[in-house]
């Protein structure tokens, strides 16, 4: 932490001062793992993982959103251990913390989704796979005990679709997650300045910033050939033709997706569990509930799409208040800290998502790194609990809450 030198202070938030090296051992929270994958990704990976849409105001605004609210614990509890469990999705997991599904995870580290895979195992929680994921379904669903979310991006081809929808099924995936805040890409300005593309494009630009990463490079050569083996069958975009993560949702995914579709796609689905990525509004809420989801999640992708939209904990009273007791809603965003998954359950959440909570930890040191990352996590979740006075998150509530 910064100290203020004329003050003797510490301004609380202030960017830590890192050393020359840096190992994961040095990682005891989300912003050194940040730190970590910073130094070691190429700078387009890098930017790709941390960026969000334009001026990045949403992306800021998702974690500062926590900020605005403080936490009153009870005393003389007497409490010697805590649950931390909950049930979402039809699943029981172990910490009320979900791995949100994200794209490319090989590239920002060659162990990619096996290793978020391991994690999800070790700790009980939620595994969330992207359309664009680095690894096959059938793998995930033959390796991976824990509840998985397959996430669908709706595409222009629909064979794809339904080849997805039916890979998922036959894999064995517990949920369906549709992604609906993804009618174009967002404008990810740090990408267009890098070039940043799957699979990766050297430029004149570009080729400084992978030269500079060696270790980066050479697993990326020699290690398994980079791929998208759930679009690959219908697209080469991704995989064999590179393309930037816009164009990509602006050329290939479908801008026609609206209820109806959603709703055929639920029937196709079937009886497991249906959940909405993305929505914001109370009537998008309601609407989830009218074509069957089981659960929303409030969410705008991580500010990585329109930027000005609201923070989802600035939203989340809102829409718990209007539909809370017929859907469940998981706040999906800038979650940094056990408290701020603690402030999202006080405030009605049934759980909470995230991304780049286990991203930059994967990027920075594989598997390592995500296990120690959501350990962490896990054990800030339990500390705060027990310094809230708090047995389990079913007592948690907004009477825990005061907003400044
Ligand atoms: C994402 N996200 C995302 N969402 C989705 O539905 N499908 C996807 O393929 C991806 N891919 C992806 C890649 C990267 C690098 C990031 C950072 C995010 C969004 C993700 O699921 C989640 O909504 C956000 O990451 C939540 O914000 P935080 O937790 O990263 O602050
Ligand atoms: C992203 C897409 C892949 O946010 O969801 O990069």
């Amino acid at each position: 932490m910064a100290k203020d030198e004329a003050a003797g202070t510490v301004s609380p938030g202030a960017a830590p001062r890192y050393g020359r090296s840096m190992r994961l051992s040095d990682c005891h929270n989300v912003r050194d793992f940040r730190e970590l994958a910073r130094r070691r990704l190429p700078a387009p990976v890098f930017h790709y993982i941390d960026g969000g849409a334009d001026d990045e105001v949403t992306l800021a605004r998702n974690t500062a959103a926590f900020d605005d609210v403080d936490l009153v614990p009870d005393v003389l509890k007497g409490l010697e251990t805590v649950d931390l469990s909950v049930e979402v999705l039809g699943r029981r997991i172990a910490m009320p913390l979900m791995l949100s599904p994200t794209a490319l995870q090989r590239l920002f580290h060659w162990q990619g989704e096996r290793a978020v895979g391991r994690a999800a195992d070790a700790f009980g929680t939620w595994f969330g796979i992207s359309s664009l994921a680095t690894i096959a379904l059938e793998e995930i669903g033959a390796r991976v005990r824990a509840p998985k979310m397959f996430q669908l991006y709706v595409h222009r081809d629909e064979g794809l679709n339904a080849a997805l929808i039916d890979r998922a099924k036959a894999a064995g995936f517990d949920a369906l997650t549709l992604t609906v805040d993804t009618a174009v890409g967002g404008n990810r300005e740090r990408c267009l300045k890098t070039g940043f593309t799957s699979p990766p494009r050297l430029t004149p630009a570009s080729l400084l910033s992978y030269a500079r990463r060696p270790g980066w490079v050479w697993n990326f050569l020699v290690r398994e050939r980079f791929r998208l083996p759930n679009l690959e069958t219908h697209v080469a975009a991704g995989t064999r033709t590179a393309m930037s993560v816009g164009d990509y949702f602006t050329k290939m995914l479908d801008p026609r997706l609206d209820w109806k579709a959603a709703e055929r796609i639920r029937v196709c689905w079937g009886d497991r569990p249906f959940c909405l990525k993305g929505v914001m509004s109370v009537a998008d809420a309601r609407r989830a509930i009218d074509i069957g989801a089981s659960a929303i999640m409030v969410s705008n992708h991580g500010g990585r799409q329109l930027d000005g939209a609201r923070a989802p904990f600035d939203q989340l009273a809102e829409i718990v208040d209007a539909v809370g007791d017929r859907i469940e809603v998981i706040l999906d965003g800038g979650v940094r800290r056990g408290t701020h998954v603690l402030k999202a359950l006080a405030l009605g959440a049934r759980a909470v998502s995230g991304g780049r909570l286990y991203l930059y930890a994967l990027a920075a040191a594989g598997e390592a790194g995500v296990m120690r990352a959501l350990r962490l996590l896990r054990d800030e979740i339990e500390r705060d609990m027990k310094l809230m006075g708090v047995a389990r998150v079913a007592d948690l509530g907004r009477g825990h809450l005061r907003w400044r």
